[in-house]
């Protein structure tokens, strides 16, 4: 199927998210201490020193040992915005990403540069992977979050043979490409989503500058299925929306 011919599929979705746990206040141990402590009266001093020992207990016991659910679903909706997958420098360049290898893996199209006149325009495997605190919310409303960033990192073909049969097997890194919901650095970007290319062949650059919605976004915006990301050739965010409990 062309890019074109998945046209009539397309269903964006246009919802807003605001991350509400950002505005959480979450008090330390030793601000609760502080607190007892300025209500503080001598009878109550046993009971002050019991309470002070279970929260230092529960200190150290979280330094030591993994971090219990409360904890982790804590940690995973207050790093949600892009600010803490990628960083931009005060030019507003995106600085090239690092540590996406350990994101959500997506899905990986592949259009090889024998099936398109030798030189495909996104040479060759496309690995997509998605930052994880993006997909825990794609996955739970099947909306993309402000803060979504998704990595396609591009590589070549190499041998076209294996014990498991003929075909097209991964060669070597050759090129990067990103894409970032943000819809207050973005707000002029069509559904706030801005897109950077770090080149197609290595060494990649440092850093990348929003590309022109011309170049990237109004193709995407035309032909993806979802909010302007090619779900339809992701099977792992497929079946996520599909389950989502929205
Ligand atoms: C002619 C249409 C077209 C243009 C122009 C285009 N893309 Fe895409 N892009 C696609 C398609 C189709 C996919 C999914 C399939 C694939 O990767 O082959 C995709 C996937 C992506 C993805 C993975 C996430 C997603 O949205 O599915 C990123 C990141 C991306 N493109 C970045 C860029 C950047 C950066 C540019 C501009 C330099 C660009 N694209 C221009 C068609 C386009």
């Amino acid at each position: 199927m062309t890019v074109l011919q998945s046209m009539y599929r397309k269903s964006r979705s246009h919802s807003r998210v605001t991350n509400s746990l950002n505005n959480s206040v979450i008090n330390t141990p030793t601000q609760e201490s502080r607190m007892i402590n300025s209500s503080q009266r001598p009878r109550q001093r046993g009971l002050l020193f019991v309470v002070s020992a279970v929260i230092a207990i529960a200190v150290v016991g979280t330094a030591v040992s993994f971090e219990s659910p409360t904890e982790a679903a804590r940690n995973t909706t207050a790093n949600s915005h892009s600010a803490s997958a990628i960083q931009f420098n005060e030019d507003g360049e995106l600085l090239r990403p690092t540590g996406y290898r350990k994101w959500t893996y997506a899905g990986t199209p592949v259009t090889p540069n024998d099936m398109n006149a030798g030189k495909a325009p996104f040479p060759e495997f496309h690995s997509v992977y998605m930052n994880p605190d993006a997909y825990d919310h794609y996955q739970k409303t099947g909306d993309f979050p402000d803060g979504t960033v998704l990595v396609k990192e591009l590589i070549s073909v190499g041998t076209r043979k294996a014990t498991s049969g003929n075909g097209y097997f991964m060669g070597e890194f050759i090129g990067l490409e990103v894409s970032v919901k943000d819809k207050s650095r973005f707000k002029d970007q069509p559904g706030y989503w801005a897109y950077f290319s770090f080149g197609h062949e290595y060494p990649l650059l440092d850093k990348a500058k929003v590309q022109p919605s011309a170049s990237c976004n109004e193709c995407h915006d035309g032909n993806a299925d979802d909010d302007w990301v090619f779900t339809q050739y992701y099977p792992v965010l497929r079946s996520a929306k599909m389950h989502a409990t929205k």
